[in-house]
C-alpha cells in the first residue's frame, strides 16, 4: 500500500481516536442531552443507514468523523467523485480524494456508494467538457472514457453507483435535452450530443469496468407523483426490461415537513413495484421551505422530527426487505447542508445540529427505522 494512503489511514486511526473520546464526552448527557447513547442508527436499523460525505470534515473534525463511525454503515461521497474533480482536464484523472473516501470506508467496514459518474450540472462539469467541442464520436469517446475509468478504478472498493443522476425534467417529465431557456438548467448536455440513449450506455459501460458493482439511477422528485414519478418509473423499468444492468434506483428526498406523506408513500411504492432495489439517496428535511427570514431555530422541530420517522415508516411499510439499499442522509449536520447557501435562507434540514448534537429529528429518525 502507498506511503501516502498509510499516512492517511494513520491520520484516520488518530482522529478515530479522538473522535471516541468526544463522542464520549459529547453523549455523556451534557447540555441536556439524553444519556450517551452507544448504539448508533446502523444498529437499529434493519437496512444500511447512510450519510454523504466529504473528505474534509472526516480529516479534520473529531465530532464529523466520530458521528459517521458511531452512526452509519453506509456512506456516500458528497462532491468528490463527480465529473469536475475526478477528471478535472481531458484524460487527466485526480482520484486522491475519492481513493480517501474509499481506504477510510473499507477500513472502517463501511458501505461505499459513489455518486455520481454522470449529471448535466455544471456544478458537478469541468470547463473542458462544458467547451468541449467535437463530433458525436468524441463526445462518445469522453463519456465512455469517464465512466470506464473512474469505475475501473473503483472496482472492488465502490460497492454501487449512481450512474446517472436527474436525467428527467421537472415540469414535463421529458429527458432533459436542451435548455428551454438559455441556462435554465432544463438541459442536459449528454443528451443534447449523445441522444436519448446515453443513459443505457452509461450503464454498460459502468457494468463492463465492474461488473459486480450495483448501478442505480438517482433522482429527486418521485414524491410529486404526476409526470416526474411516472417518467422515472418507465425509465427504469424500460432500462431494466431492455437488460441493461440496472440494480436500483435513488430516490433523494430533498423533502420539508410540509411535504404531502401520501405523495412520499405513493412514490416509495411505485419504486418498489419496479422490482429494483430502492435507495433513499439523499434526504433531508427542510424546516424553512417558505424562506421566513425570521424563522427560529427550534420552531419547527417537533414536526421534522415526525416527518423524518415517517419517512423511515414509510419505506419500510412500501419497500419489501430484500429492496431495500438502504436511507441516505445528504451529510447529517445543519452545519454542513446544501440547502440554506442553495436557497439563501435560515434552514437545519438534518438530524444533527450544527454541533453535532443529535436533534428530535434524529430520535425520530431512530424511532422510524426500527422494527
Ligand atoms: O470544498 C471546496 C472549497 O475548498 C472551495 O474553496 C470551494 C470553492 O471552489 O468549493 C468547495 O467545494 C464545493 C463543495 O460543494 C463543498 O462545499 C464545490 O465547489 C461545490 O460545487 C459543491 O457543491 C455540491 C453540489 O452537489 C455540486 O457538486 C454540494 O456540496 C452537494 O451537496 C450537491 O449535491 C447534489 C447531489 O450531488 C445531487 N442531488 C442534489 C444535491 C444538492 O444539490
Amino acid at each position: 500500500m502507498p506511503f501516502k494512503r498509510v499516512y492517511q489511514i494513520s491520520c484516520s486511526a488518530i482522529l478515530v481516536l479522538v473522535a471516541g473520546l468526544y463522542a464520549c464526552k459529547k453523549n455523556s448527557g451534557g447540555q441536556g442531552l439524553p444519556p450517551a447513547q452507544s448504539v448508533g442508527l446502523k444498529s437499529v436499523a434493519p437496512f444500511p443507514m447512510g450519510a454523504a460525505v466529504g473528505t474534509s470534515g472526516l480529516q479534520n473534525n473529531a465530532y464529523y468523523l466520530g458521528t459517521m463511525l458511531t452512526e452509519y454503515n453506509s456512506m456516500t461521497s458528497d462532491y468528490e467523485m463527480k465529473f469536475n474533480i475526478v477528471e478535472p482536464e481531458q484524460g487527466v484523472f485526480n482520484y486522491a480524494p475519492g481513493d480517501y473516501l474509499v481506504s477510510f470506508a473499507a477500513q472502517h467496514h463501511i458501505r461505499m456508494h459513489g455518486h455520481n459518474l454522470i449529471w448535466h450540472d455544471p456544478a458537478a462539469l469541468p470547463a473542458w467538457v462544458l467547451s468541449f467541442q467535437g463530433d458525436s464520436l468524441a463526445w462518445e469517446n469522453l463519456f465512455m472514457t469517464h465512466i470506464e475509468g473512474e469505475a475501473t478504478h473503483y472496482k472492488g472498493e465502490v460497492a454501487s453507483w449512481d450512474v446517472v443522476n436527474e436525467a428527467i425534467r421537472d415540469d414535463n417529465g421529458q429527458l432533459r435535452n436542451q435548455d428551454s431557456t438559455p441556462g435554465d438548467g432544463t438541459g442536459s448536455i449528454w443528451r443534447q450530443h449523445l441522444g436519448p440513449d446515453y443513459i443505457a450506455r452509461a450503464f454498460q459501460y459502468a457494468h463492463a469496468a465492474d461488473p459486480n458493482a450495483l448501478l442505480f439511477y438517482n433522482d429527486y422528485g418521485q414524491e410529486w407523483g404526476g409526470l416526474k414519478l411516472d417518467s422515472i418509473v418507465a425509465l427504469v423499468t424500460g432500462l431494466k426490461k431492455r437488460g441493461i444492468p440496472i440494480s436500483g434506483v435513488g430516490m433523494q428526498m430533498h423533502i420539508s415537513i410540509l411535504t404531502d406523506t401520501a405523495g412520499i408513500s405513493a412514490g416509495l411504492k411505485a419504486l418498489a413495484a419496479t422490482g429494483l432495489l430502492v435507495h433513499v439517496s439523499e434526504l433531508d428535511i427542510s424546516v424553512n421551505p417558505n424562506n421566513n427570514p425570521n424563522i427560529a431555530y427550534a420552531t419547527y422541530l417537533p414536526q421534522q422530527a415526525a416527518m423524518y420517522q415517517f419517512v423511515a415508516e414509510s419505506y419500510r411499510a412500501n419497500v419489501p426487505p430484500a429492496q431495500r439499499y438502504g436511507i441516505t442522509t445528504w451529510e447529517f449536520s445543519d452545519a454542513d447542508s446544501w440547502i440554506p447557501a442553495a436557497f439563501g435562507r435560515k434552514d437545519w434540514p438534518l438530524p444533527f445540529d450544527s454541533l453535532y448534537h443529535k436533534k428530535p429529528a434524529y430520535f425520530g429518525l431512530q424511532k422510524g427505522v426500527k422494527d
